[in-house]
């Protein structure tokens, strides 16, 4: 089978290829999906450029999430039937032609929904249900902030974030140039961080403070995130996109403010409650399938083309939600 590659760690596209490898067998507790189309994800730049707990070895199979139909499964697996079309979070190697996946992250796709629609689902739209769910617990009415708001996940936190009852939306891109494309996913607002990012956020929410944060930029704006941040609030760490060293404040700081800063990892859940991961995927599908929930999806034929996706996210001129058809 066909597979991208890693050759090892790398900035651009120097080292990733495609290329013929054994094609996987599931062993117990797994099964292997012929996969029709793959999530491209900022997760594959990390392990692409090394980032530590990523790539597990090299030459090392990004991707995150896929849809597909069951080809074999594993000893011990009894379902779904082989050829049922499903989705599943793969954590790694799903963009390949065939990927082994353990049995508890996948679930069936509702009739009618395109293997394109539902292979974002298990990362990016799982991923925005959990953030939003069990590390966020978004309340309604509530006023959410998003930093990297135009990204496939920032995409789907506005959707969901606004079926799940929100308040006042907001995000925050690193460009001009992305305030249009976040504004188009639902939020009320995209402000260009920068200086004044405080003062902007202010005058959208008129004074009032912020009830979620959702941050992917490491601790980098973890300062500005605390001036604005509600007493009972929340904000919830979920990435490093820059890759930037990480700091986090005095414990009395938490204290005094009555502010809760939270981890969010998905491969963490797919480790260590993948119920969760599973309970959140079927419950995304079922909206996507309901017309309730949807990105904006960029849709390319061939692994040949991922790569080009990978490195648009990795000079963050990512246009929308990148899917791979297979
Ligand atoms: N913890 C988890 O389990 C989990 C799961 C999925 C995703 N994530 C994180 O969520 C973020 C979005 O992921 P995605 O797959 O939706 O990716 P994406 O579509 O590529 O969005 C990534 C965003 O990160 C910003 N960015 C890109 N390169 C950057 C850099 N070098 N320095 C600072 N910011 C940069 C850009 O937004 P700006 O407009 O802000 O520049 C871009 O929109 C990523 O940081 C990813 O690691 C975490």
């Amino acid at each position: 089978m066909r597979a991208l590659l890693f050759d090892e760690p790398a900035a651009d596209t120097a080292t990733t290829r495609v290329a013929e490898v054994p094609t996987p067998e599931p062993g117990p507790g797994e099964l292997s999906i012929d996969v029709r189309a793959a999530g491209v994800n900022f997760i594959d730049v990390m392990a692409r450029r090394g980032d530590p707990g990523y790539a597990t070895s090299w030459p090392f199979v990004p991707g995150l999430e896929v849809a597909g139909t069951v080809r074999a499964l594993g000893p011990d697996v009894s379902g779904p039937a082989v050829g049922t079309p499903v989705a599943a979070f793969t954590g790694s190697g799903g963009l390949a032609e065939v990927a082994v996946v353990r049995a508890e992250r996948v679930v069936a796709i509702p009739e009618g929904l395109s293997y394109e629609q539902a292979a974002v689902a298990p990362g990016t739209l799982t991923t925005a249900a959990l953030l939003l769910g069990p590390a966020g617990r978004l309340r309604k009415g509530d006023i959410v902030l998003v930093h990297s708001a135009a990204g496939g996940v920032g995409q789907a936190l506005a959707s969901l974030a606004r079926l799940n009852g929100a308040g006042l939306l907001l995000g925050t891109v690193g460009g001009a140039s992305r305030v249009a494309a976040a504004e188009a996913s639902g939020y009320d607002a995209a402000l260009v961080r920068g200086d004044g990012l405080a003062d902007a956020v202010r005058e959208k929410t008129g004074g009032r403070r912020v009830d979620l944060i959702l941050d992917p930029q490491g601790t980098e704006w973890l300062e500005t995130d605390l001036e604005l941040v509600a007493a009972g609030g929340r904000i919830v760490l979920f990435g490093n996109a820059g890759g930037t060293a990480l700091t986090l404040p005095p414990a009395g700081r938490l204290f005094g403010g009555n502010v809760s800063i939270g981890g969010f990892s998905v491969r963490g859940y797919a480790a260590n409650a993948p119920h969760l991961i599973a309970e959140a995927l079927a419950d995304v599908l079922a909206k996507v399938s309901a017309g309730d929930l949807s990105i904006e999806l960029t849709a390319v034929d061939g692994l040949d083309r991922a790569a080009d996706a990978q490195q648009a996210l990795a000079e963050g001129r990512g246009e929308g939600k990148y899917v791979v058809r297979i």
